[in-house]
């Protein structure tokens, strides 16, 4: 399998809980390693524009206005099939569905609230990496 890049967000429910120590030490332990990182407070534009193919779901308002509630962080993991590993660790979207183990499983509050965001597909990660950050600011 091929090394990849994709990017993961701490979400506000989890840097609220003082958590993301925590939850790196889950993907370190998992074999990505963090080539990129920064702790932001994303404005409402921010939100609307990465979350933009979410759109015209029921839950897109509420999505926006909980991942601008407080800071997140965001991050670029670097590693073997790193986009399907890391939403491995993430854990099910709902965490009443998630793995024993699994990030969700263990620190997300609801299904909302559920402590990260992973890039589901190469092209994604792609472009949600470059949302983020310059290519001078990935430091494999
Ligand atoms: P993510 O994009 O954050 O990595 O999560 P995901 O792929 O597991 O889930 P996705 O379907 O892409 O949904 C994006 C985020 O929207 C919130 N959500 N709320 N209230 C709800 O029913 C609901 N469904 C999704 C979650 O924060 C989810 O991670
Ligand atoms: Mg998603």
């Amino acid at each position: 399998m091929a090394t990849e890049r994709t990017l993961s967000i701490i979400k506000p429910d989890a840097t609220r809980r003082n958590l993301t120590g925590k939850i790196i030490a889950k993907f370190e332990d998992a074999g990505l390693k963090v080539v990129a990182s920064r702790r932001i407070r994303l404005s409402q534009a921010d939100a609307e524009a990465f979350y933009g193919v979410h759109r015209e779901r029921p839950f897109f308002k509420d999505l926006v206005q909980f991942m601008i509630s407080g800071p997140v962080v965001v991050q670029v993991l670097e590693g073997e099939g790193a986009i399907a590993k890391n939403r491995e660790v993430m854990g099910a979207t709902n965490p009443a569905n998630a793995a024993a183990g699994t990030i969700r499983k263990e620190f997300a509050e609801s299904i909302e609230a559920n402590s990260v965001h992973g890039s589901d597909a190469p092209e994604a990660a792609a472009n949600e990496i470059k949302f983020f950050f310059r290519d001078l600011d990935i430091v494999g």
